[in-house]
């Protein structure tokens, strides 16, 4: 990447799980900044935030100041990145979108930079950044769909509470304060209480008897695989741990593989680390792979119920693959394609 260059880059939603991970995740990779705005709710302006040693003041969002960066980086729900996307983009910044708002559109791309860069090039002034169990998901899809092909998908999560942000992820840890002294857990959040819990719902009911989470699991991995008839299933369920998605995957080849060659192929994939010695008990969990960037896989074995099928378990950092870093390195990838528009010398 050009270090020489260096961007002027707002971050809205700042203060949020994502955006605060995106802040850090900036100056950790030494992102070419010329300057950092931050932006929040109106509850928060004036207020500071943390940047690589340093505070920026938190800024109030509107049609005037979102204008004038070279990348803004959405990360404050789907209604305000409808809202100040297009403004931005048309302004000349490069959107780079975490929220949903986007992501299905046709002139949008939706991309893990591990999977489809090259669909970077297509962008208008957005690109979206996939869901947090997508993201891990497609990862791990692409390097078995290009050796042997894929026929089917089915899939469980296993999703943290910070995934639906600061006030569940602070809820869990309110109600597990709360049992542990013998109070009345409170239970506002989410539709159950979640603390010594697993919770298969929570997220807005769509067709079928699937979920909005369900069905963008299966749409966005369509769309970033460039396969749109791709069968695959899944059931999304909260779990009680505060960073880390898992995801438990049954996938059917078109070629029978075996489990040591999906272990060499997916240990030689980008971003991809295999903890995988169940003898030794030695798989990832979500306590271990937070604050990790990879994505771990691990409990790779035969599904003994189907000739090509494969089992396996993912777990990533739902807040940074599956969300702030993704979001980085798209505005990384789009440097080294030359597709951001206002760079700088
Ligand atoms: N958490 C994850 O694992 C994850 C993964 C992938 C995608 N996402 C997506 O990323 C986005 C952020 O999620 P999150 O988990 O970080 O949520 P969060 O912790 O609830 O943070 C929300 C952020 O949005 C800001 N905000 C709210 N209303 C605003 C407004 N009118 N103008 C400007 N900023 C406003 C909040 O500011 P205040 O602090 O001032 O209220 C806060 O900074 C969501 O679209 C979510 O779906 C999240």
């Amino acid at each position: 990447m050009p270090t020489s260059k260096r961007l002027n880059v707002a971050v809205v939603g700042a203060t949020g799980m994502v955006g605060n991970e995106m802040l850090r995740i900036l100056a950790e990779r030494k992102f070419p900044v010329e300057k950092v705005r931050a932006f929040a709710s109106e509850r928060s302006i004036g207020m500071k935030v943390a940047f690589n040693g340093d505070t920026i003041v938190l800024e109030r969002l509107d049609e005037a100041s979102v204008k004038g960066s070279d990348v803004v980086m959405f990360a404050a729900g789907a209604d305000i990145s409808l809202m100040y996307g297009p403004i931005a983009a048309e302004a000349g910044a490069l959107v780079i979108d975490k929220s949903s708002a986007w992501r299905m559109k046709e002139n949008v791309p939706l991309v893990v930079p591990e999977v489809n860069p090259e669909d970077i090039k297509d962008n208008e002034g957005i690109i979206a950044s996939p869901n947090c169990t997508t993201i891990p998901l497609t990862m791990v899809l692409e390097p078995i769909r290009k050796k042997v092909g894929v026929e089917r998908v089915i899939v469980s999560t296993y999703q943290a509470a910070s995934g639906a942000g600061r006030v569940l992820a602070n809820e869990l840890a309110d109600q597990t304060k709360a049992i542990a002294e013998n109070r009345r857990p409170e239970v506002q959040a989410t539709t159950h209480q979640l603390a010594y819990n697993v919770i298969p719902g929570g997220w807005q009911a769509q067709s079928y008897g699937y979920n909005e989470e369900e069905l963008k699991l299966v749409n966005e991995s369509r769309k970033i695989l460039h396969d749109p008839e791709l069968k695959i299933v899944a059931t999304c369920v909260r779990v009680p741990v505060q960073i880390g998605h898992s995801e438990s995957v049954i996938i059917e080849t078109t070629e029978e593989i075996e489990p040591d060659d999906v272990r060499t192929l997916l240990g030689q994939a980008p971003g991809i680390v295999i903890e995988d010695d169940p003898m030794a008990r030695i798989y990832p969990t979500p306590l271990h792979v937070a604050g990790h960037d990879d994505v771990y896989v691990g409990r790779i074995r035969k599904d003994l119920s189907s000739k090509n099928g494969i089992a396996l378990w993912i777990v990533s950092d739902n807040l940074r693959k599956g969300a702030a870093l993704n979001a980085v390195q798209i505005a990384e990838q789009a440097i080294e394609l030359g597709a951001l528009g206002a760079v700088k010398a």
